[in-house]
């Protein structure tokens, strides 16, 4: 291919790719957004396979076609529910390759017509570019450890960390200095001086990105993972300059972008503070609780399914709040069944409670109710109708358990302390569907389960919504 070919083909994907964010906003437009991000990166490996230099094709062949292959047949298996951990596990993959063009690009041969400054330019570029990519790669192991329960959810806080941080983060300033004073690798004969600091500010970045996500609790870990994407678009930005790859510039620039928007938005929806996240539990409400949490205790009125329907015909509005359960049990077209009977049938005003952070990914529970037909005008966000359950007759809750938590609201000392929750307590009256009194992702008790108003049915979502729609079409 000629370079303007490659030129226009690589403004081709770009553009592609800015479609793609832009058609991912909206969920009438996603499927079209992901077909123009297909399009784009077929174009983009086309077009730097085809660039005049590139040789290797057998090796090339060699990389690719296993890759597509295990990527393909994972996509594939991948569960709803484990995709963030997919995800993660990915982002680890990038921060992998920065790391590793990085020390590909000090160690290989030096462009001769190179002047002194865009050596040292070259080398920023090859340190910052590893530092960003080691972080990025551990923390996004320690981050698939933690989403896979591998790694318990609770925070890792250890005394002094801020300064442990800073001190982390000086030592590689001052490791900088050593690399580009030391000059490229081959430019004394082959004599890599830089590598030493080079190795040794990648161990710092490597224990630093294990440090900063291990800090993180359980009930953060969306915005973390969020946060992880745009770091990996950083870390693949950085490794186009290095490469001198404009569009693997633009790819990186726009997942570093669109991902630390992305985590903004969580972090206000979740009411954490953006710098507190992304330098890992930096920061006030990042900090260690200042006593234990509330014991939560009490006991929980069962219910069964003919008294909930029962609930449900007496009930006037109702709000149903869906969560990670409801996506294990696969109970939504069941329970859009149910809802199209209490609607139609029996004139019933019920709408979907959602949480910006229900289920394991963001805008879970709203593919998965798409995807029951339910219409998108009853589905709408905490903040939408956390103002209407004290005039709420009836709340369902299916598989949810930490966004209805109201120690969130009551207890400073609880590890999801200050997240904003589906306040459902404030209605008549809340069922509660899930299968045993145990806590949710973030390992907390809810002291919702206790309440006077509130009721248990206990069982899998799927076989009670079931049994919920057979009773109520008697
Ligand atoms: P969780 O707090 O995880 O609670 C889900 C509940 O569903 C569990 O307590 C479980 O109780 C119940 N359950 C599981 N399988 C079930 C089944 N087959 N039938 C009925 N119930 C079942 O979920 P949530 O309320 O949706 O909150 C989401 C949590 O995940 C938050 O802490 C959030 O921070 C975290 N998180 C979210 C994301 C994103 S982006 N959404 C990503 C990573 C982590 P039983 O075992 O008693 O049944």
């Amino acid at each position: 291919m000629t370079e303007s070919l490659i030129t226009v083909s690589y403004i081709a994907a770009a553009i592609l790719f800015i479609l793609s964010l832009g058609g991912l906003s909206s969920q009438e437009t996603a499927r079209r957004g992901n077909l123009y991000g297909i399009l784009g990166m077929a174009i983009a490996l086309v077009a730097t396979a085809a660039t005049p230099g590139v040789t290797g094709y057998a090796m090339l062949a060699g990389a690719i076609i296993p890759g597509v292959l295990i990527g393909g047949f994972l996509a594939q298996r991948v569960a709803m529910t484990a995709m963030p951990e997919l995800v993660a596990i990915l982002h680890s993959f990038v921060g992998l390759a920065a790391v590793l063009v990085g020390f590909a690009s000090y160690l290989g041969p030096q462009d001769a017509s190179m002047t002194a400054v865009e050596v040292t330019i070259h080398e920023v570029e090859i340190f910052i570019g590893v530092f960003v990519g080691a972080i990025t790669f551990t923390g996004s192991v320690i981050a698939f450890a933690k989403l896979r329960g591998s790694i318990g959810g609770k925070p890792f806080i250890i005394p002094a960390r801020h300064a442990i941080n800073a001190g982390m983060v000086i030592g590689s300033v001052v490791l900088g200095y050593m690399f580009l004073d030391a000059g490229h690798a081959t430019t004394d004969g082959g004599n890599p001086g830089g590598l030493m600091p080079l190795l040794i500010m990648t161990g710092i970045a490597c224990v630093l990105g294990v440090h900063m996500v291990m800090a993180i609790g359980g009930a953060d870990m969306p915005v973390v993972v969020s946060m992880l994407n745009s770091y990996s678009g950083w870390a693949a930005a950085a490794a186009g300059f290095m490469l001198s790859n404009d569009l693997l510039i633009i790819t990186g620039a726009l997942v570093g972008s669109s991902g630390a928007i992305l985590s903004y938005i969580m972090c206000a929806a979740m009411n954490r503070s953006f710098i507190s996240v992304i330098l890992g539990g930096f920061g006030s409400d990042g900090g260690a609780p200042s006593g234990p949490a509330k014991v939560v205790e009490g006991e929980a009125v069962p219910t069964d399914v003919e008294k909930v329907v029962a609930d449900m015909k007496a009930a006037k509005s109702l709000i149903i709040i869906p969560g990670y359960g409801m996506a294990v049990a696969q109970a939504q077209h069941s329970l859009s069944e149910v809802v199209k009977i209490l609607r139609k049938e029996l004139k019933k005003n019920v709408r979907f409670g959602i949480h910006p952070v229900a289920g394991r990914l963001p805008g879970h529970m709203n593919v998965l109710l798409a995807e029951a037909n339910v219409p998108y005008d009853i589905v709408l966000e905490m903040d939408e109708l956390n103002d209407d359950f004290p005039d709420t007759d009836l709340v369902l809750v299916i598989g949810a358990n930490d966004i209805v938590n109201p120690s969130a609201l009551d207890d400073p000392n609880s590890p999801i302390a200050g997240m904003p929750v589906l306040e459902c307590w404030k209605s008549t009256k809340t069922v509660v569907m899930k299968r045993s009194m145990g806590t949710g992702y973030a390992g907390v008790q809810n002291p919702l389960f206790f309440k006077d108003n509130t009721e248990m049915l206990f069982g899998d979502a799927k076989k009670n919504v079931d049994a919920m729609l057979a009773e109520i079409r008697k």
